[in-house]
């Protein structure tokens, strides 16, 4: 059957996102034991342990369908935010609130503006309902520009969508410049601040996205628990908004896109302060350690406030990363977005960024400063 007679035309012109490769798949590849995957992000310290309990307990009950209004995940958030529990949606994973928001608000002839690059599921998701994607390049310090954003919005805009701290940067902009983008923004446009890293964001610079919501209905703060609290595999991400927007959202999805045991691990992980805690603790040891030897080997580093890094090569990112692969380390690199002689490193834990470490020095080929 000739099916590109049949399918929407947008959909063929997506690019399908390409995830990092598995390890299995590399130690296939090599006939190698031991390679270790930087490249997606994940908390390599595992699911918070109180999670992982709660599951165990729980696995009894997966004859039932999840509670679709994630009552309890959705009181334990409300408390913790000082929102109302009608201000939030969930999703199998934030991207899949990223989906609803395409799918309830974009249609073609829509543009979507957003900083590039970012976060590769954008142009996706905005495809997928066959509205334009307007592409804002960063600035020279890899920050969003957030003038020349504001000057890509016109009357066809029906999204703007910040990521902060964006990835694949870590970059993050403040509350001050934050404050100032949302002023000048038109009120009939949606505003998706995806803060999927925000766990780890601890400066007291950054915005007040919240409290941003209350005085302008419209705007969305998108989360996750894929990453701080070390549940990606389970998917569960949500958005924090006014009421309204939270039941259009809510119209869009399937009753139960939640499974019953994501609720169950997001609810347990939220009181897991030790395995946050730890995370942070180690993620910021890693950076530290990374950023040390990296810059000792002569590679720029760009400061991170996430559990990832952007490093900068002497080549192309493609040709590191293959040989990085051939030392059983998997990285991300990043052609085609501008940052081609880039790569970016999940910071892993201790044992993994020392192997991260030799390999790249090793294929870099330069001897760390005062070494003999
Ligand atoms: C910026 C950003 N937004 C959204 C997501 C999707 O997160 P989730 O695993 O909750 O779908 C990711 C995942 O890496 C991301 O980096």
């Amino acid at each position: 059957m000739a099916l590109e007679k049949l399918v929407n035309p947008h959909i063929l012109e997506i690019k399908p996102y390409q995830p990092g490769k598995p390890v299995e798949e590399l130690e296939r590849e090599l006939g190698i034991q031991g390679a270790i995957k930087i490249a997606s992000n994940e908390n390599p310290h595992g699911p918070s342990p109180k999670a992982l309990a709660a599951m165990r307990d729980a696995l009894g009950d997966m004859n039932r369908y999840p509670d679709g209004a994630a009552f309890a995940l959705r009181e334990k958030l409300a408390d913790r935010f000082g929102i109302e529990t009608n201000q939030l949606i969930f999703g199998c994973g934030a991207d899949e609130v990223l989906e609803l928001l395409a799918k309830s608000f974009l249609r073609p002839g829509d543009e979507v503006v957003y900083a590039w690059p970012s976060f590769a599921m954008y142009p996706v998701v905005v495809k997928g309902m066959g509205a334009t994607s307007v592409q804002v390049p960063l600035d020279e310090d890899l920050q969003h520009d957030l003038d020349a954003m504001a000057k890509a919005v016109n009357e066809r805009t029906k999204m703007v969508i910040l990521c902060n701290p964006n990835n694949p940067t870590g970059t993050t902009f403040g509350k001050r410049a934050f404050e100032a983008f949302v002023k000048s923004l038109p009120r009939d446009l949606i505003l998706v601040v995806d803060e999927v890293y925000w766990d780890f964001a601890r400066s007291d610079d950054f915005p007040d996205t919240l409290g941003c919501i209350a005085g302008r209905p419209g705007t969305i703060s998108v989360r996750s628990f894929s990453k701080i609290y070390g549940l990606a595999g389970m998917r569960i991400g949500y958005g924090i908004c006014d009421a309204e927007l939270a039941d259009i959202l809510n119209r869009a999805r399937h009753p139960f896109n939640v499974s019953r045991l994501a609720e169950i691990a997001a609810v347990a992980a939220l009181d897991d302060t030790e395995h946050v805690e730890r995370t942070l603790r180690l993620n910021r040891e890693g950076a530290e350690l990374i950023t040390r030897e990296f810059e000792a080997l002569g590679l720029r580093v760009w400061p991170t406030d996430t559990n990832f890094m952007l490093v900068k090569l002497d080549r192309p990112g493609t040709e590191v990363y293959e040989a990085l692969l051939r030392e059983g380390v998997i990285v991300r690199p990043l052609p085609g977005t501008g940052l081609d002689q880039h790569v970016r490193v999940t910071i892993g834990t201790p044992a993994e960024n020392q192997k991260l470490i030799d390999a790249v020095r090793k294929v870099v080929g330069r001897a760390p400063a005062g070494a003999a």
